[in-house]
Parts: structure tokens; sequence; C-alpha cells
């Protein structure tokens, strides 16, 4: 099989039209992912153009079959202003045939969280099966370092399937300030969901281009002022918008998130291996679920036992933590009422606190 360095080396002659330049030169190749004797990768383009696209995809294609390669998947995305932006300071070229209606009018902004002078750690949460926890963990681990003292926001980058405002019992809309978003806060989390912008939980029917474009919507019009760290909720898997961040935040780190149960853990370990390919450093995984506690204190291994541990393994991690099962103790009559967030005292809160302290030191060093 050939190596990353052969492929792209192959690559090379392919021009880029707006640029006049090679598609590899201009970093316009990514996400090469081998499997077996297959390639998957994707292609920044600058326009829609269908004749360029349909020639690159003969191109990669002829080129990579001399190379032995099987099967080549190709996915094509949209160049983003933030890369636009980028290869113009770099490599001092502008595209000759800009497309206008892919800028919008940038607010001002107080901080750009994107970009090489940002100070912002991203964590993004990723799993490989739905309905693991992701969602959970994103909200009590941002609840979690911010009762550390440190400023916290959560992206919830799970567009079709939000669920972060309801889940922190958020019941206020993001205000509109001279154009630009302020998030809600709560817990002294600043929160931006897709949920603040659908109406009375109608599903979000958008395809590719349009999730892509709100994703960077909720970086680059929202004023997130001196944030520390952003928490990203994914969708589950290794679909597009999975990639769209990855692709986004080059820096982002991430945690996985699993239950205890082997098939979690081997699916997981494609969301990983995911991370590995893009380059994003895994801080660690979470096993979520992994027992129940009953009053006298004896674990039940309800979903088996092992999965996280080994998961940790495999991806050379650490595993930062084991939740047990139990929903937080909180009433609808209290004050700050939410449905996920576990209070700081209680047994899971601690679990959160302690993670949430071990990943501060761990992005000090
Ligand atoms: N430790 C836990 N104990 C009991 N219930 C839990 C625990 N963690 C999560 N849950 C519940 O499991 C369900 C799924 O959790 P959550 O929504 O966080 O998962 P997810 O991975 O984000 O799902 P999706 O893939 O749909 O986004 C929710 O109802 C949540 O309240
Ligand atoms: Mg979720």
């Amino acid at each position: 099989m050939i190596t990353k360095e052969q492929l792209l080396e192959a690559l090379k002659p392919l021009a880029e039209p707006s640029y006049n330049k090679s598609v590899v030169e201009l970093n316009l190749v990514r996400d090469i992912l081998f499997n077996g004797e297959n390639v998957s990768l994707s292609l920044i383009v600058t326009s829609e153009d269908e004749a360029y696209k349909e020639k690159a995809k003969s191109y990669i294609g002829q080129t990579l079959e001399k190379l032995g390669v099987a099967q080549v998947h190709i996915r094509f995305r949209l160049m983003t202003d933030y890369e636009r932006n980028q290869i113009t300071n770099n490599q001092d070229t502008t595209p000759s045939t800009e497309s206008k209606q892919d800028q919008p009018v940038q607010p001002p902004i107080d901080q750009p969280i994107l970009g090489e002078a940002s100070t912002v750690e991203f964590i993004a949460i990723a799993s490989g099966k739905g309905g693991v926890g992701k969602s959970t963990v994103t909200v009590n681990l941002a609840v979690a370092l911010a009762r550390q003292g440190k400023k916290v926001g959560i992206i919830d980058a799970d567009i079709y399937g939000f669920s972060i405002p309801d889940m922190m019992g958020i019941e206020e809309q993001p205000k509109l300030v001279e154009n630009v978003i302020i998030p809600v806060e709560k817990f002294g989390v600043k929160v931006i969901s897709m949920g603040f912008f659908v109406q009375d939980n109608a599903p979000v029917i958008w395809r590719g281009p349009m999730l892509g474009k709100m994703l960077r919507n909720f970086f680059n019009e929202v004023s997130w002022g001196d944030v520390e760290y952003i928490l990203l909720d994914l969708p589950p898997g290794t679909g597009d918008v999975a990639l769209d961040v990855h692709q986004l935040i080059p820096q982002s780190k991430e945690v996985i998130v699993t239950t205890p149960h082997a098939t979690a853990a081997f699916v997981a370990a494609r969301a990983g291996a995911m991370a590995v390919q893009t380059n994003h450093e895994i801080l660690g995984i979470v096993e979520n679920m992994s027992y129940y506690e009953s009053k006298d204190g004896t674990k039940d291994y309800v979903f088996g036992k092992g999965g996280g541990a080994k998961l940790a393994e495999d991806l050379h991690s650490e595993l930062l933590a084991q939740i047990p099962l139990g929903a937080p103790d909180n009433h609808i009559s209290e004050i700050d009422y939410s449905p996920s967030v576990y209070k700081q005292d209680s047994k899971t809160g601690q679990l959160y606190l302690e993670m949430a302290a071990n990943i501060i030191s761990k992005l000090a060093k």
C-alpha cells in the first residue's frame, strides 16, 4: 500500500483552476484515510464547478489506480472563508474568480476564536455510536470546568440532533447585538446551538453545505468574549459534520465517549481512528454508564466491563473517567433546574470535577 506522502506526490500535477496552482501545494487534499486497498479523501474546491470536480475525480481515480489503489472515495467540500484568507496570506495569491455569494459580511467580533492567534482550547466530544452520552459528557465537563473557575463555551455541533439547550434547561434565546449573536449563559457556560434557531422543535432538513455554513457561523458570528475552553458536542459517528469540525479546527483535541460494552468500544475506535488520521490529539476516553451502584455500595456492571480501558489501550490514550449509571438528582421546582447537569456535591458531579481538573492540568503542559 502507498503512503500518504506518495499519494500527495502523485496528485501534485492536479491544479486548482482559480488559483492555477497545485492542489497539493495549496493543501487542498485533506482527511486522507486508508482502508485496506481503498482510499478516501476530501478535496477542497473554491466553487461548485462540476466540470472541474469531474476532471479532478477522474484524475485522482486514474492516478491512484496506477499506484495500486482499488477504490477512491472523494468528498468535495467548499473552501471556507478562513481557509481562503489563509491561502491569501500564506501564498500571496488570490483566486481569479471569486465566488461572492460564499462570502458573508463579517460582523465585528471581540476575539477571533479560530486561527493561529487564538488561545482557545477546543475539545471535541466524539463517539462512534449514538446515545452513549456524548452530550451528557459535554454538558457536565463544561460545567465542571466552569466550576473550577474556567471560562467555557459549548458549541452544539450536532446540527440535526441538537440537545444541549434542553439538557441544560435553557429557556432563553441568544440576543442579537449589532448583528452579533450573544450566546446564552447557564451554569457559567456560554452555549450556542441550532436549537436556538429552530421554531417549535421543527426538524432540520438541510443538506451538507448548509450544515457546514451553520457550523462556521457558530464560530465567526458569535461573540464568545474571552473564553478559554470551547467544547464541541459532535453528532455520533464519523460523518460530514465530524469531518468539518476536524477541518475547521485543526488544533482541536478530542475526548471519546463509549459505554463499557465491547461493541460500543469497537465502534468508538473508529471515531478514535478518525482523530488519529486527521492529526487530532485524543485527550482520553470517558466510559459512560460504566456500572450501577446500589445503595449499599455494590457495583453492578450492567453493560459489561472493560470497554473503556480497552479503547484507551488501543488508542494509546488514557481512561479519563468511569461515570456510573444514574440520572442527576434534580427537581423541576429547583431554581436553575436542568435535566442533565449533576450537582457539584453528588458522586457523579465529583467525578466530572476530577476529570475537569485532569484535563486542565493536561492542557497546561
Ligand atoms: N450515566 C448515565 N446514566 C443514566 N443515563 C444516562 C447517562 N448518561 C447519559 N444518559 C442518558 O442517556 C441518553 C443518551 O445520552 P446523550 O444524549 O448524552 O447521548 P449522545 O451520545 O449525545 O446521544 P446522540 O448520539 O443521540 O447525540 C440520554 O437520555 C441521557 O440522559
Ligand atoms: Mg448528543
